[in-house]
């Protein structure tokens, strides 16, 4: 089985993805000539805030949200941590109460776990077998002492897309905080804060063809909420820090790109997304699509293949040059099952056994064919050889 073709085929955008070259023209300026302190009162300085300041409406512009309404943070890890800690410490007098889902990103099951042991209540909601929330469960979960809900917008691993707008309209009722973790969905699927009720919401530069470095947190006017970086006073107090310029103008041009083109990419993906999904489960015994098939990111597809290492089956394909995951990169060091796979109901030996490709910018028709062409064979050889063959 020898590769075919001649470049590495990419299919692990939802572990990060390339900097855009017109990202990276945006940003060049700034590591150099550009290279001001916002927090100076010179020209130089004045450039740079400047820039900041129309990164901050580009990104807000993307969430119909205030440019005020947007605080930069170096990761989506950041921005959670801020949103679930801030809120948590500054409404403890109202509350010690926190709801979020089982398949959270690890950024915030540690954080809410942390809030536990400082005296929070966390409530785990179930899925179901898709990874969809209920917001039934929420409104029954939300009592007298809670202060905020958590739900992620669309899934790391399974790409299922929570009904987060209900969820919006729940807690607004109810008056208790609603955070989304973003990272995944920001400038692939459309978001709107206002329409969907959200008070805080996390984004990732580096999940959308910008640069590693970052992220935003939105935080809706008027919410009560403590920074955990205290320093100099930037971004309104509540993340102090010289601000990475460079990377800020670049996530602020990814976003400029994406609300051009993200409709268009959406519905290019889709296509490539499904014909690699119906080829597999034609062509693969036994294989299983992870997530719901219709509610999902237009470019997230997970596989269960029962009988298999994960791990064995992304080496092999690494070899043949297709870059893939067995799930979340923060926690496929770990080689435990996947939480997300438990929670949806999966064994451990099925969620073993998990391959996530993920689409993005330049993946090619001829791409999904070769992964069509290779796939089938390299799993009938591991199932061979398996030792869980029956
Ligand atoms: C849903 C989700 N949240 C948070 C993160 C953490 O993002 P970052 O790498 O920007 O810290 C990721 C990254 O994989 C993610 O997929």
């Amino acid at each position: 089985m020898k590769k075919t073709i001649t470049s590495k085929i990419y299919l692990d955008y939802a572990a990060t993805t390339p900097v855009d070259s017109r990202v990276l023209k945006a940003m060049l300026p700034y590591f150099s000539e550009k290279f001001g302190n916002t927090m100076s009162w010179h020209s130089f300085g004045q450039e740079a805030k400047e820039a900041l300041e129309e990164s901050r409406e580009a990104v807000a512009n993307l969430l119909g949200a205030k440019p005020q309404e947007i605080i930069f943070t170096g990761s989506a890890t950041e921005s959670n941590n801020l949103a679930l800690k801030g809120i948590a410490l500054a409404n403890r007098d109202r509350g010690r109460h926190i709801i979020i889902s089982p398949i959270e990103h690890a950024c915030v099951m540690e954080s809410s776990k942390w809030l536990e042991s400082q005296g929070f209540e966390i409530t785990r909601l179930k899925v179901d077998k898709y990874g969809l929330v209920s917001s039934d469960d929420i409104r029954k979960a939300i009592k007298k002492e809670t202060i905020l809900v958590s739900i992620m917008h669309a899934n790391n691993e399974i790409g299922t897309i929570e009904p987060i707008e209900e969820i919006g309209k729940i807690c607004k009722e109810k008056g208790v905080y609603f955070h989304t973790d973003a990272a995944q969905s920001f400038g692939k699927i459309l978001i709107d804060v206002n329409k969907m009720n959200i008070d805080l919401l996390t984004t990732s530069s580096h999940k959308m063809y910008g640069p590693k470095g970052a992220a935003a947190l939105f935080i809706r006017k008027g919410t009560k909420i403590e920074p955990l970086i205290h320093g100099g006073g930037h971004e309104s107090g509540l993340r102090s820090s010289t601000v990475n310029v460079a990377a800020i103008v670049g996530f602020a041009e990814a976003a400029r790109i994406c609300e051009r083109e993200m409709k268009k990419e959406a519905q290019r993906e889709i296509k490539l997304r499904d014909k690699l999904i119906n080829g597999v489960l034609k062509k693969i015994e036994g294989s299983h699509l992870n997530g719901e098939p219709k509610k999902r990111l237009p470019n997230n597809i997970n596989f269960s293949f029962p009988g298999i290492e994960g791990e064995s089956l992304i080496m092999q394909l690494d070899f043949l040059g297709i870059a893939a995951s067995t799930g979340s990169a923060c926690s496929s060091e770990k080689l435990e099952p996947s939480h997300v796979l438990l929670a949806i109901g999966l064994k451990p030996e099925q969620a073993h056994g998990s391959l996530r490709l993920s689409l993005g910018r330049w993946t090619k028709e001829k791409d999904i064919d070769y992964v069509l062409e290779v796939l089938p064979k390299v799993v009938k050889r591991l199932r061979e050889i398996s030792p869980f063959k029956r």
